[in-house]
C-alpha cells in the first residue's frame, strides 16, 4: 500500500509557473506593499482563495501546530486572523504570542512567509470584524467549543440552526462574543519566494525582509 503511494507521489509534478515573474531589484522597500501587489496578482491569475493561509503556532511546551485560516485584514505590518480564545490555536496564541503565516499561490510559483509577535485587536476592530462575518460563522462563534470532540452531531446542527443562539447579535451592546478575537501577527520577518519559470532567470528567487527598530532591511537568500 505504502509503496503504491510512493509511486503515486513520484509521478506528481510541479506545474511551471505562469505570470509576471519577479524582479527583486525593483521590489518596494515596504514588504507589505509587495504582499498586496502579489495578493492582487494571485487573485488576477485565478488562484482560488488567495487570502487563505497556513497559520503556525506553538504551545507552552514548544510543540508546533498549524492549520488553514482566512486573512481578515492587513494594516501597517500586522496580519489579522480571527480565532476563538478557547480553541487550541487561540490558547497557543494567547500563551505563546508568536506565529508564522504561509501563503502559497501555485499558479504563479509563489510563496510568502510571515513571522512575528502576536497581539489582540481592540474592541472596536473586533466588533467591526465580527459584524462582517456570515450568519453561519457568527453562529459557530456563539456555539464555540471549537476542536473539542464532537459526540453529538445532531446537537450541533440544532444549536447552529436555532435562532435563539443568535440572540446576542440583536443586542447592540453585545455585537461580539467574548471568546472570539482578532489576532494580529506583527511581521518582523517576511520572505517572498518566486519559483523559476515565467521570466525568472533559471533559478528560484528568495527575498527576505527583516524589521529592526521600525526599519526594514532586505537581502536575497540562496534558493
Ligand atoms: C479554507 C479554510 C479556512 C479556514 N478559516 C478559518 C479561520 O479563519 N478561523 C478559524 O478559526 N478556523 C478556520 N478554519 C478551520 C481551521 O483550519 C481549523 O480546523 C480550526 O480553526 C481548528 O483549529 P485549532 O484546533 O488548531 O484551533 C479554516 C479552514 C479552512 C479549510
Amino acid at each position: 500500500m505504502r509503496s503504491e503511494l510512493s509511486g503515486f507521489l513520484a509521478g506528481l509534478t510541479w506545474p511551471r509557473p505562469q505570470g509576471p515573474g519577479f524582479d527583486p531589484d525593483g521590489a518596494p522597500s515596504d514588504p507589505v506593499v509587495l504582499f498586496e501587489q502579489w495578493l492582487r496578482e494571485a487573485v488576477a491569475a485565478g488562484v482560488p482563495a488567495a487570502h487563505v493561509m497556513t497559520l503556525a503556532t506553538v504551545d507552552a511546551a514548544g510543540r508546533p501546530d498549524a492549520r488553514v485560516t482566512v486573512l481578515e485584514d492587513v494594516d501597517e505590518h500586522a496580519f489579522w486572523v480571527a480565532a476563538s480564545d478557547t480553541s487550541p490555536k487561540g490558547k497557543q496564541l494567547g500563551r505563546v504570542p508568536v506565529a508564522a503565516l504561509v501563503f502559497h499561490w501555485p499558479q504563479l510559483g509563489r510563496q510568502v512567509r510571515v513571522r512575528g509577535t502576536v497581539r489582540t485587536a481592540d474592541e472596536a476592530r473586533t466588533a467591526a470584524a465580527f459584524e462582517r462575518l456570515s450568519a453561519q460563522a457568527r453562529a459557530e462563534a456563539l456555539v464555540d467549543r471549537q476542536s473539542r470532540p464532537l459526540h453529538d452531531e445532531e446537537w450541533l446542527s440544532d444549536a447552529l440552526g436555532d435562532p435563539s443562539d443568535l440572540v446576542l447579535l440583536e443586542d447592540p451592546g453585545a455585537s461580539t462574543v467574548p471568546v472570539w478575537r482578532l489576532w494580529g501577527v506583527d511581521a518582523g520577518r517576511m520572505e517572498f519566494f518566486q519559483a523559476a519559470g515565467a521570466d525568472a532567470d533559471g533559478h528560484h528567487l528568495r527575498l527576505r525582509y527583516s524589521r529592526t527598530d521600525g526599519a526594514w532591511a532586505r537581502e536575497m537568500l540562496r534558493p
